[in-house]
């Protein structure tokens, strides 16, 4: 899967391409990010890539030709081949593990990250394909949005973790044709020591009871599960088939 990254901050995808999963899969070959400084699209000496907000107003918002030039070079680079152009803002729709799923589908997708006060409307209205959000506050860029999609895509390519078994299992998988009907939290974890300073390790996972095992920890995800989390149980059980419809399109 190839990600191209569009920038003002290039230097912020050091640490974590040269770390931990993002690195192991570009090692291995599964992923090849492409970091683009917006600024290379500029055509002024002084390789502006914000200015004032038209109707007055605080900040700076980041122009449209800089962010349209480098996706149209990206398009022509790519031939016939059409991929995702998504813009991160906190205005988009909530990016969340089946978007994550959908997006594996992509050989190919573009990450535009956004800064400053916003981003010009017309890079959202009529460059972008989507544009998603990865949570309920504000950033102050993209970058760290963008990040954390790639590492949350990434690590369900096939042959990047290297244990396909412990995604079928973890937290929100898609889980409906596992043993959890529903997207669960996922159950408690405990290693050695089985007793640390008095605190001991529930007995039932000491027991060698494997199907007693399964049974304790499908109770204990969906325990946690309706305790902090009961909109995860309700929004699975009623809308699965909506939320897979809510594919993201391959392009314009
Ligand atoms: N940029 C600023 N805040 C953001 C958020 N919550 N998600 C994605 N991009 C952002």
């Amino acid at each position: 899967m190839r990600y191209d990254v569009l920038t003002i901050f290039p230097g912020f995808f050091n640490g974590i391409l040269q770390h931990g999963l993002l690195k192991r899969a570009s090692a291995r070959g599964r992923v090849d990010i492409r970091i683009h400084d917006l600024r290379d699209y500029t055509d002024d000496r002084h390789r502006t890539v914000d200015d004032r907000p038209f109707g007055g107003g605080p900040g700076m918002v980041l122009k449209p030709e800089p962010i349209f030039r480098a996706v149209e070079a990206l398009r022509q680079d790519a031939g016939e081949q059409d991929f995702p152009v998504i813009l991160l803002s906190p205005q988009g729709r909530l990016f969340n593990q089946e978007l994550a799923e959908q997006l594996t589908r992509h050989p190919r997708i573009a990450l535009i990250c956004g800064r400053y006060e916003g981003v010009d409307e017309r890079v959202a209205e009529h460059l972008a394909t989507d544009e998603l959000s990865i949570g309920d506050y504000v950033l102050s860029g993209g970058e760290l949005a963008a990040a954390v999609l790639m590492e949350v895509t990434t690590r369900l390519l096939p042959g990047v973790l290297g244990n396909e078994d412990s995604l079928a299992r973890e937290s929100f998988a898609d889980s409906t044709a596992g043993p959890l009907r529903f997207a669960a939290l996922d159950w408690p974890h405990y290693t050695r020591p089985a007793d640390f300073r008095g605190l001991r390790v529930p007995e039932v996972l000491l027991s060698g009871d494997h199907q007693r095992i399964r049974e304790w920890r499908e109770r204990q995800a969906l325990l946690k599960a309706s305790k902090r989390r009961p909109e995860l149980l309700v929004r699975t059980e009623a809308s699965a088939i909506p939320l897979a419809a809510a594919s993201l399109s391959g392009g314009h």
